[in-house]
């Protein structure tokens, strides 16, 4: 146990030993009969995100049922285009849709003037959630990194390899540069706020640092990471830091080493004994079960669960999925992975 009594932040510790932590990227959500129940009677899915007590009550569903060590906080990561003043839609069936922000044109119509005061009931959010949350779990804020909240911002909407964000560095780098800086003030702003609020951990997701090249991804998931990282200890030195530069490989290794990140989150990219050469000796490791494997084979996903146990181990080490929790997973597959990450010893 660590000192300030949380489990989860055990794992921050490098004497600590012991059944790992974990929570689930994705936890609260569609796959939860409680949450489609709440999210029916919100007019759209920001709403949602910004009403504080519906926000904190989907926070919380998941932490009742299975009772994971750290409740992440209940919001998305389109929030911070949105307080930058960029129009920004959830639709049904189709995720995000953004007005696209090509040119430096583009970006004189965002600005920083209201963006506290749109983020105060994410803020409201973790208050309410920190009171409500048993002692002992952990409150995690997170954002999403500058090159991966750059992406649906150029391109208006998920892609599958996001080809306009990336071709936008070499075509206007004037340009990309200025939204890049741009964003990695705002992250690192709505990182300390949540701190403020009650966050205790910040997790940074940059969810498409892998369609990067090597240069491309030490410019702009690398320098970018390191800067937030840099402001969030500045102002709060002892807060951990997750970082989650998906699907990217053996780039992962620079990543830890320069960025500052206190914990990295794997997925399918790397295989688990690199992971554990390369990465656990210098870093926490989060990860990195299938999260396909949850939602369809559960004898298969516990044989999996526990490979990962044995080769992580007991120290260092957060147990994870390599991506969100998918709708279409059976809850009680998640009970029955909580239950055997409960048990090992
Ligand atoms: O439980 C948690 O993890 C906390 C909540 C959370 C959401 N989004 C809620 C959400 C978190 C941490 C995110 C992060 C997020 N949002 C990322 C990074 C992680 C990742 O998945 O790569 C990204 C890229 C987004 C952007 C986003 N939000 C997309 C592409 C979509 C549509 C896809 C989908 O799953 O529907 C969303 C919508 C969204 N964000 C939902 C939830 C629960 C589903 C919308 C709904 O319930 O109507």
């Amino acid at each position: 146990m660590n000192n300030s009594g949380k489990y989860f932040l055990s794992a921050f510790t490098p004497s600590f030993s012991g059944r790992p932590p974990f929570w689930l990227m994705r936890q609260a959500g569609r796959y939860l009969p409680e949450y489609k129940e709440l999210r029916k009677k919100a007019k759209n899915f920001l709403d949602f995100c910004y009403t504080p007590d519906k926000a904190c009550e989907v926070t919380l569903q998941p932490i009742r049922r299975f009772n994971m060590d750290a409740a992440i906080i209940f919001s998305d990561i389109l929030v911070i285009p949105h307080a930058l003043g960029a129009d920004v839609r959830f639709e049904e069936g189709k995720g995000p849709i953004l007005k696209p922000v090509q040119n430096s044109k583009d970006l004189e119509l965002l600005s920083r003037q209201n963006f506290a005061s749109h983020l105060s009931p994410v803020y409201e959010a973790l208050r309410l959630t920190r009171k409500a949350l048993p002692a002992e779990t952990t409150l995690i804020g997170f954002a999403g990194a500058p090159w991966t909240l750059a992406c649906y911002m150029i391109e208006g909407k998920g892609s599958r390899d996001f080809q306009l964000p990336r071709t936008m560095i070499y075509k206007d780098p004037a340009f990309f540069i200025k939204l890049v800086d741009m964003l990695t003030d705002a992250v690192s702003s709505h990182a300390i706020a949540q701190i403020e609020a009650g966050a205790e951990v910040i997790q940074i997701f940059d969810s498409w640092a892998g369609v990067l090249s090597e240069k491309q991804f030490s410019d702009w998931s690398i320098v970018p990471t390191k800067k937030i990282v840099s402001a969030i200890k500045k102002a709060y030195p002892s807060i951990p830091v997750i970082g989650f530069p998906r699907m990217s490989g053996s780039k992962i290794t620079d990543y830890v080493k320069q960025t500052g990140v206190d914990a990295v989150s794997i997925d399918g990219s790397v295989t688990l004994s690199w992971a554990k050469e390369h990465l656990q000796p210098h870093t926490v490791v989060q990860g990195n079960l299938d999260q396909l494997l949850l939602a369809y084979d559960k004898n298969a996903m516990l044989e999996e669960a526990k490979r990962i146990l044995s080769i992580f181990g007991d120290k260092r080490f957060i147990f994870n999925l390599g991506h969100g929790v998918i709708p279409e997973t059976p809850p009680d597959n998640v009970l029955a992975l909580s239950e055997l990450i409960r048990s090992y010893a």
